[in-house]
């Protein structure tokens, strides 16, 4: 992070966006002969002057969730992390997926700029936003602006990279817990540093851009389900903080939390938990003794005690429910803290989504939503629950769709860009055998360009094991 050229992008990318934000607020406001309008103005002409340093030009463009500056990731100051997420928001909701300045903006005549900052504020408005501004762009006189409508390719290396740090660090959380997990059933005494590292790589990934992890962990077929668990409710949970707005701290203890719920189950024998069909109810006694068994075992561990103080609460509470019917039975009075309200809604996610012995096919994701709903306000906290929803999408990843088309997709990605409740899908193709292969990836906010109307719609979701379909088989 500390080379010269992002120093260079963090000196370059934040004025831009500051004082393009600024002008789109003023002009809201004021009349375009106003001095405080034409001084926001000036500097947003020299913001793009100083960006087109070395080039002629300033392209600012959007590929999957995040803003690229000259083809360049953009990097910003953490206090700007707001601010770009409003702009991002706000290119959003125009369908822009990106924005190209020429130096010559230095001779446009301010009323320019302002009617072109009127522009975007009102497009909007429009039933077809981005045709609308092309449009307008096209009649007035604009030569210092442009539309950027396809994402450059460079960009998609980048966000190819950033897949494959993701699952670098993805398996590398797996590896981190089973260490763990191993010598804790060993009797060893087993530190947390690995741990502790790997989810501070987490939350650095997650602060860019949460897509690809998020989508991780909606979809796998590991046998080691306990790990695989442990990792995706660390994911889940520390993208659920991130959009309540926890500090980084605040979601690395959550992430540690998430990986140290279920460690109490290195007291139970494998056997009885990996055992298909009913448990007695001696066994289940034993498995609910698990969560207050994660307290022992968080004890144990070769950590900072101030961290581990803070670690033991919520997994113990994870199977408590928001409205403390769950297990372990206590007369508490005092609510479940918010760590563990947050464990609560991921560990259910996740375990119901997860194929088990005993069900060897997954549940759906939308399905799981669905049912999880119905808990609202009795096992989940009802807020929390409405932002993890909103988090995973209409479509979480996995989902089985049939298209107006009379084809079927598996929901691969929402891409930030994307039209509300239209992701990337795969598609998939039936052969002779009536087999499934992988097709192309299609994304469904694409339109065709002569009628202006989407290509392909969602008629339905579909069970996937009613077709024989593993979603991780397409996916991973
Ligand atoms: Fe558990
Ligand atoms: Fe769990």
């Amino acid at each position: 992070m500390n080379t010269d050229a992002s120093k260079q992008r963090i000196l370059t990318g934040d004025p831009f966006f500051r004082t393009f934000f600024r002008l789109l607020q003023t002009v809201k406001i004021h009349q375009s002969d106003n001095p405080l309008l034409l001084e926001c103005v000036a500097e947003f002409v020299h913001s793009i002057i100083q960006c087109c340093a070395e080039e002629d030009r300033l392209t600012v463009q959007i590929s999957r969730g995040r803003f690229y500056l000259q083809g360049e990731t953009l990097t910003y100051r953490p206090d700007n992390l707001t601010l770009v997420q409003d702009m991002l928001q706000y290119f959003k909701q125009r369908g822009l997926t990106g924005l190209r300045f020429f130096a010559s903006v230095r001779e446009a005549a301010s009323g320019q700029i302002v009617a072109f900052a009127h522009l975007l504020n009102n497009a909007d408005r429009q039933e077809e936003p981005l045709a609308w501004l092309l449009l307008q762009m096209q009649e007035g006189n604009y030569p210092w602006v442009e539309i950027v409508l396809e994402a450059d390719s460079s960009l998609t290396a980048h966000t190819s990279e950033r897949g494959e740090k993701a699952r670098r660090t993805y398996s590398y959380a797996m590896t981190s817990i089973q260490e763990v997990a191993q010598k804790m059933t060993s009797q060893q005494r087993a530190g947390v540093q690995k741990a502790k590292r790997m989810i501070q790589n987490m939350v650095d990934i997650l602060t860019e851009d949460d897509s690809v992890l998020l989508g991780m962990s909606t979809i796998r077929d590991y046998d080691d389900y306990t790990y695989t668990h442990s990792v995706n409710v660390a994911i889940l949970s520390m993208c659920l903080g991130k959009r309540i707005g926890l500090s980084r701290l605040s979601m690395e203890r959550l992430g540690i939390c998430g990986l140290f719920h279920d460690l109490g189950k290195v007291e139970i024998s494998h056997d009885l938990i990996i055992k298909p069909g009913k448990l007695t109810d001696e066994e289940y006694d034993q498995i609910k003794e698990h969560s207050l068994n994660s307290v022992r075992q968080i004890v144990k561990l070769n950590a900072l005690r101030d961290l581990k103080a803070r670690i033991i609460l919520p997994p113990f509470e994870h199977h408590l429910k928001y409205d403390l019917s769950g297990y372990p039975q206590t007369d508490r009075k005092k609510p479940v803290s918010l760590f563990g309200r947050i464990l609560t809604i991921t560990d259910i996610f996740d375990a119901m989504t997860s194929p088990r012995i005993y069900r060897p096919v997954a549940l759906s994701p939308d399905r799981v939503l669905t049912m999880m709903l119905e808990g609202a306000g009795t096992e989940f906290d009802p807020i929390l629950l409405k932002v993890f929803i909103n988090m995973l999408g209409v479509c979480p990843v996995g989902t089985l769709l049939l298209l107006d088309t009379g084809e079927m997709g598996l929901v691969m990605e929402t891409p930030a860009e994307a039209v509300a409740g239209r992701p990337l899908i795969v598609l998939l193709c039936q052969g002779g055998k009536g087999e499934f292969r992988k097709g192309a990836v299609v994304n469904l906010s694409e339109r065709d360009p002569q009628s202006g109307a989407f290509r392909r719609n969602i008629v339905n979701s579909l069970h996937p094991s009613a077709y024989g379909i593993q979603p991780v088989d397409f996916l991973v």
